[in-house]
């Protein structure tokens, strides 16, 4: 069956939950068959998935970094027999088994190349260790193998008569350190590699084997990085991560078909999840406690609709975006009225320095679960039946290392809304693997919330709720 190998961003957690919240729909259904800290091997229930749905499915995705389609597969043993990190005890081993990649790589270049004879070829080579901290990565990959694919298709693709075959050359002192970057998803429009004879190839390894695969799509990281550091309101230090509001947008389940499906934040204040939600296509509303971050939110909704050339009408920018209290948002809706909500809500001032744990704790039962008290309610009242609220709130680092967060699953059970585990480890294949390296365990007791903790100052922890199709109250009615 045909796969996909989807490349993880850095939060790579995340982006499985992201990748299998898609395969749970109608649309996109399939499964993750193997994953990595780097990759995802996705097999599609719909064999005949064109390029294009694809192609679509990668302007949703918040933290995938690239789609390729697989082409070839070698086994673990097999691979590391052809680079083994001792390659001058192993040479019988090594020789038969290069003879195999070399066969493996012949076969790639028929599928992707059907005519040679005097064509010019440019080839980029990505290579994904299972972690990029994995030794394996600097003293075999990058070592041994990456100058071996290179110098394969240099030579093979003129031996079989290529009037030209050049490889994308990284940064000599990266590959002599080890820490080499495969090529950014911008370099596939930077170097063409969307043309004939041109590809980004590549080789994805797992604790299964070594996947090969031909990218087909990137993030158009060039234009979300547009849209978020040129926009004209910049109030804050900082804002949520254009990664994190697509994904956000993502868990709802509501793509691909956005047209006319409302999309609320009631916290919005620059609007970047509303950005990217208009960018995506739903009707986007938001609101804050902030008259001038409405101001603000209304003027970089405007320059979105301008990047994409699709002006949008005044009326819309003066009634779906309005100054509230979280408080009295439902004032504003007919109850049940959105698709999805999607915020983030008050997270804590950011200081230098770590919190007290008590003066924080006093702070979060005064100010902050408040507040994510009144938006749970709220949320509650204006969603549909069936449909879903993903949001982040703040996990907080304390000056004795302890970590804080809000009794979010308590307080939403409460209200009537169910908790979805944003990764279900039941979707995944269950690896029984000794990694070296901990930062790539997933192990299923342990794996229960998802958190970001790439900035120092703020963490933020991931959740989905879901209102259930047939409320308490209803369930209480069909009793009497
Ligand atoms: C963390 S910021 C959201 C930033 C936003 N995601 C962005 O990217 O620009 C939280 C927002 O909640 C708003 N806020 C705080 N208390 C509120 C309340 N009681 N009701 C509504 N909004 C409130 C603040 O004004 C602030 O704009």
């Amino acid at each position: 069956m045909k796969k996909h190998l989807f490349i993880l961003g850095k939060n790579w957690r995340l982006a499985l939950a992201e990748i299998d919240s898609y395969l749970q729909t109608r649309d996109y259904a399939g499964r993750i068959t193997d994953y990595s800290s780097n990759v995802a091997i996705v097999e599609f229930e719909n064999e005949k998935m064109s390029i294009k749905q694809i192609g679509n499915l990668m302007v949703f995705l918040g933290s995938v970094q690239k789609i390729g389609e697989m082409i070839d597969f070698i086994d673990s043993e097999t691979f590391t027999d052809a680079f083994p990190i001792d390659i001058e005890n192993n040479r019988a081993k090594v020789f038969s088994g290069r003879r195999y990649v070399d066969n493996t790589l012949k076969d790639m270049v028929y599928e992707l190349f059907p005519k040679i004879k005097n064509e010019k070829f440019f080839v980029a080579n990505s290579i994904y260790p299972a972690a990029f901290n994995d030794p394996y990565y600097k003293k075999s990959l990058v070592a041994y193998f990456l100058h071996y694919v290179n110098k394969f298709f240099n030579t093979y693709l003129k031996e079989q008569g290529a009037k030209q075959a050049i490889y994308y050359r990284y940064p000599q002192k990266n590959i002599e350190s080890g820490k080499l970057n495969p090529i950014f998803p911008h370099h596939f429009f930077t170097y063409k590699l969307y043309e004939p004879n041109r590809v980004e190839l590549l080789y994805c390894m797992t604790s299964e084997g070594m996947y090969f695969g031909k990218t087909i799509t990137v993030a158009d990281s060039n234009f979300q990085k547009e849209m978020d550091e040129e926009r004209p309101f910049k109030e804050f230090k900082f804002t949520i991560p254009p990664k994190f509001a697509k994904t956000l947008i993502s868990f709802l389940q509501l793509a691909p078909s956005v047209r006319n499906k409302k999309i609320y934040d009631p916290f919005c204040g620059s609007g970047t999840i509303i950005q990217f939600g208009h960018m995506l296509g739903y009707s986007v509303y938001g609101s804050d406690i902030e008259k001038n971050y409405i101001e603000g939110t209304r003027k970089n909704i405007e320059f979105t609709a301008q990047l994409l050339e699709e002006p949008i009408p005044q009326k819309i920018l003066k009634e779906n975006f309005f100054q509230s209290d979280i408080t009295d948002v439902h004032e504003h809706f007919s109850p049940e009225f959105f698709d999805g909500i999607v915020s983030e809500p008050i997270l804590i001032p950011i200081s230098d320095e770590l919190p007290d744990t008590e003066k924080i704790d006093d702070y979060l039962d005064s100010t902050v679960i408040p507040i994510y008290k009144k938006f749970l309610e709220q949320a509650y009242l204006l969603l549909k039946p069936g449909r879903k609220l993903a949001f982040v709130s703040p996990l907080i680092k304390t000056s004795d290392n302890r970590r804080l967060n809000l009794p979010i699953n308590r307080m939403a059970e409460k209200i009537g809304f169910k908790s979805i585990q944003l990764l279900s480890t039941d979707h995944l294949p269950e690896k029984a693997i000794e990694i070296e390296n901990p930062s790539f365990e997933l192990h299923r007791s342990k794996f229960k919330s998802i958190f970001d903790g790439s900035s120092k100052k703020i963490l933020r922890e991931f959740f989905l709720l879901v209102k259930p199709k047939t409320g308490t109250k209803s369930k209480s009615k069909k009793k009497y």
